[in-house]
């Protein structure tokens, strides 16, 4: 459903993103762990199609992200580490904003999925208020919403978990262990190792832009020979030298 392909960016000297290659099969729950600055971010917004590679290319679903840019976009839902929100809007005339973007969707059926969204994030009592009122937490669930109403075939989510409280954190996962049971791919990258234990089903373990560990919770700690957790791992994967 994902497909990297030696994927690369540079910004100047700085290598963000070196010789990427990694395939994602449809359903596949993938989370990307690295330290600060190993490139997660910046392979997000490439897979995303907000950056164009230095060199390699990324698919979905077959469909190159630069050359077929609509088609593939169709496909994906993205959630920025530091969304954008317009703040004169309310809650709802931003969910409002996000629907008319996706013209195919149905009225009715996306009127009752808003309703439910809004009240499975706890968002109901603050519709109508203005976003620049809304807290960090309200923001993060507010574009997690939007990112569900068009029923997306990939979820792409940076760093979801940062800033939410445990309720909303356990409302979120709830959420994505469903879409995953639903057979939507979801790629996402996180520093909550707890995150990425409890819900992926591979993991990509990437440092200083390149791609240093792939596979199972249990193939990775079998291949490192850790019986611990997954921040065994990580730490011994990304150990400054
Ligand atoms: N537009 C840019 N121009 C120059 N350098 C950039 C740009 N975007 C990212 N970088 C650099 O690329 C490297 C990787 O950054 P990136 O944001 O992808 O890291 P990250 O893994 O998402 O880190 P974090 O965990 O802190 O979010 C960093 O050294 C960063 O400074
Ligand atoms: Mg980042």
């Amino acid at each position: 459903m994902i497909k990297i392909e030696n994927l690369s960016k540079h910004f100047g000297e700085l290598i963000a993103v070196d010789g990427l290659s990694i395939e994602i099969p449809r359903g596949e729950f993938f989370a990307f762990l690295g330290p600060n600055a190993a490139g997660k971010t910046t392979t997000i917004k490439l897979l995303t199609g907000l950056l164009k590679p230095t060199s390699g290319g990324v698919s979905i679903c077959g469909y190159d992200i630069q050359k077929d840019y609509v088609k593939a976009k169709a496909l994906i839902s993205y959630i920025p580490d530091f969304p954008f929100l317009y703040d004169k809007l309310t809650g709802r005339e931003f969910l409002d904003f996000i629907v008319q973007l996706y013209p195919n969707n149905r009225k009715r059926q996306t009127e009752e999925l808003m309703k439910e969204l809004l009240f499975v994030f706890g968002l109901e009592k603050y519709k109508d208020h203005l976003l620049e009122y809304y807290s960090h937490g309200m923001r993060q669930k507010l574009v997690f919403a939007a990112s569900l109403l068009h029923d997306p075939n990939v979820m792409i989510i940076d760093e979801p978990m940062v800033g939410l409280d445990p309720h909303s954190a356990k409302v979120v996962k709830d959420i994505l262990k469903n879409k995953s049971r639903e057979g939507v791919t979801i790629f996402l990258s996180t520093h909550t190792l707890s995150v990425a234990e409890e819900l992926s089903d591979r993991i990509g373990i990437i440092d200083k832009g390149k791609l240093m560990a792939i596979g199972t919770l249990d193939s990775l700690k079998s291949s490192f020979d850790i019986k611990g957790k997954l921040e065994d791992v990580f730490l011994r994967i990304t150990e400054e030298e």
